[in-house]
């Protein structure tokens, strides 16, 4: 076991009680925080890595992605921002592409958007099937996901397949579907939204996952006012994500519950929707994650500085609130964050924030103060990435 003391460090928010220090230091052992303090009072290490003055935050947690898929969307892009409408109807287009793809291609793209994503300062992420849209092709997704991802989301509820009657595709996916990804997923999700599923096929999906032992998240309250955040809570799912328009019985409902309000900035963007009311959720008490949302139809970035930029300058978070919903609060929406000693709630190394036993997932900012984030927008701020303690990503 080799120890590494991390210094030179402007800024070290640790997303905890701990809060923000200066002129910090940490030390690194076995893949884990095993000490966080000031510079001053650090114990000695087997080596030493000198961060030059940089500010240094916990790595993004991306709770929210759609890595596997194949094709391109950028037509239907265009003619969104001339002046078009998004529909749900796009996945289909994935979907064509996606099944024509060999696993190797699959495994390949999904690769390179995991490296985008360490560039961008991204150490955990959660990807989800839902462009194979058929058992072989759903349980291929799983499987490519689940050698590289550690947390695997079931999403055959995507889209009732053109041509396909949607009870007897609801059927398919509680069945047969479920049944042969189960081995390779940890979560299960629906898209409960007009031109997607209805309440009652989203609960039948929700509920045979939660029945196979799988956790539940769901696409939720996106296109319109709807049952999502509701079933949501009702059936204790880990989070409700999209949640752009919200009733005052939804926003209560959250945050009189542990089902974190997951929030997407660069998808309301890209869909020119209205930003999630990310402000009011926070102002009424509920837990807040942002994510990236990375897929072909709605949100092509994995860029969760992107994210967090557009959180405090559009969507009126402070810079703390918006760099703990993109890593703590992502934590929370993966059932990941630390609940004492560094630990989640099943003992293993917690992810969202810089505490003792937490694991060492690091995100080093070219610069001293992450308030850039915000007051540079755009820039190439993050310097060097480590996941586990592991160098993922140096600028
Ligand atoms: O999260 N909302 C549903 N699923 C994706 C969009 C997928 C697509 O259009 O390809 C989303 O935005």
């Amino acid at each position: 076991m080799t120890s590494t003391l991390f210094t030179g460090i402007s800024e070290l928010r640790t997303v905890s009680d701990l809060g923000t220090l200066s002129d910090a230091a940490l030390v690194v052992e076995d893949g884990r925080i095993a000490w966080v303090g000031k510079a001053a009072d650090a114990p000695a290490a087997d080596s030493v890595e000198d961060l030059g003055e940089r500010a240094v935050l916990p790595g993004w947690v991306d709770s929210h992605s759609h890595m596997i898929f194949d094709g391109d969307r950028s037509a239907e892009f265009e003619a969104r921002m001339s002046g078009g409408d998004y529909a749900a109807g796009g996945i289909a287009v994935t979907m064509e592409a996606t099944r024509s793809a060999s696993a190797e291609k699959l495994e390949e793209l999904l690769l390179e958007r995991i490296a985008a994503a360490h560039a961008g300062g991204t150490t955990s992420l959660e990807t989800k099937t839902g462009y194979g849209l058929d058992v072989e092709s759903e349980t291929q997704a799983a499987q490519i996901a689940s050698k590289h991802i550690g947390d695997v989301t079931f999403l055959g509820a995507h889209l009732v397949p053109p041509g396909a009657d949607a009870e007897e595709y609801t059927e398919l996916v509680v069945g047969p579907m479920l049944e042969s990804v189960r081995p390779h997923v940890q979560w299960i999700d629906v898209f409960c939204e007009r031109g997607a599923f209805t309440e009652e096929q989203s609960r039948r999906v929700l509920e045979a996952g939660k029945a196979a032992g799988l956790g539940v998240r769901v696409h939720g309250n996106q296109l319109g006012e709807g049952p999502g955040v509701q079933l949501a809570v009702d059936l204790g799912a880990a989070s409700v994500d999209h949640v752009n328009f919200l009733s005052d019985e939804d926003v209560a409902v959250l945050a009189g519950s542990d089902t974190v309000a997951t929030v997407l900035p660069a998808c309301d963007l890209s869909t020119r929707m209205p930003l999630a009311p990310a402000r009011r959720l926070l102002d009424a008490g509920a837990h807040v994650a942002i994510a990236s949302n990375l897929n072909p139809g709605t949100s092509y970035t994995s860029s969760m500085n992107y994210c967090v930029t557009t959180a405090v300058l559009q969507q009126h978070l402070s810079l703390d609130e918006a760099i703990a919903a993109a890593t703590v609060g992502g934590a929370r929406a993966l059932r990941r964050q630390d609940v004492g000693n560094g630990l989640d709630a099943q003992g293993r190394p917690a992810k969202g924030s810089l505490v003792v036993g937490a694991a060492a997932d690091l995100h080093v900012l070219d610069t001293a103060n992450a308030i850039d984030l915000a007051y540079r927008p755009g820039m190439p701020l993050t310097w060097r990435t480590w996941v586990g303690g592991q160098l993922v990503y140096s600028a």
